[in-house]
């Protein structure tokens, strides 16, 4: 694997878009094989914080203070699986620059696609009106310029989902 150095796999994409699932099932695949795993996800960390808001400024340092610990997590040799929205680039450029491994995986499952799906029914509120500032309907996301590696959800089981990303992360070299 990464030869006890540790990895930093993080998460990017809209609400509902299947990172969550797609970390818990990684985590489970990654640690079957004997691997130190944590798992670091948006909506754990915010009901720890729940202060914590959706401004620019609220996600941006969310975002940093979580790629901080994911930084420290890498260099005691453990696999950090993170998700998070983290729509803005430069925030998720500055967690690349902390960690030394580092994977960014763009979950780009699309609006139409989340919003229908609508686990939390959220997007729904979003529409009502009812909650503002609420990514991809009246706060932006940053689309990834170049992420290691892109996944699209839809029409897809978790399984196949799993099955590609860790190919994916086989060929480069993060997985053996
Ligand atoms: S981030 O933008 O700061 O990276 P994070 O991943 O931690 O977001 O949390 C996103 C989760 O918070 C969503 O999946 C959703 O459940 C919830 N949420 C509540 N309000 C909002 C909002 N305005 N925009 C996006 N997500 C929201």
């Amino acid at each position: 694997m990464t030869g006890g150095s540790g990895c930093v796999i993080w998460f990017t994409g809209l609400s509902g878009a299947g990172k969550s699932t797609l970390a818990e099932a990684l985590g489970g695949y990654i640690r079957s094989r004997g691997e130190k795993v944590e798992l670091l996800d948006g909506d754990i960390v915010r009901k720890v914080f729940p202060q914590t808001g959706f401004s620019k400024k609220e996600r941006d340092e969310h975002i940093r203070r979580m790629g901080y610990l994911a930084s420290i997590l890498e260099r005691n040799g453990v696999f950090v699986i993170a998700s998070f929205i983290s729509p803005y680039r430069e925030s998720r450029d500055f967690v690349r620059g902390l960690c030394k491994n580092f994977v960014e995986v763009y979950v780009s499952t699309s609006l139409a696609e989340c919003e229908k799906r609508d686990v939390k029914g959220l997007y729904r509120r979003a529409r009502a009106g009812e909650i503002s500032s609420f990514t991809g309907i009246d706060d932006p996301y940053e689309v990834p310029p170049s992420p290691e590696i892109t996944i699209d959800t839809a029409g897809e089981s978790v399984e196949e989902s799993l099955e590609s990303l860790v190919n994916k992360l086989k060929s480069l070299n993060i997985l053996e």
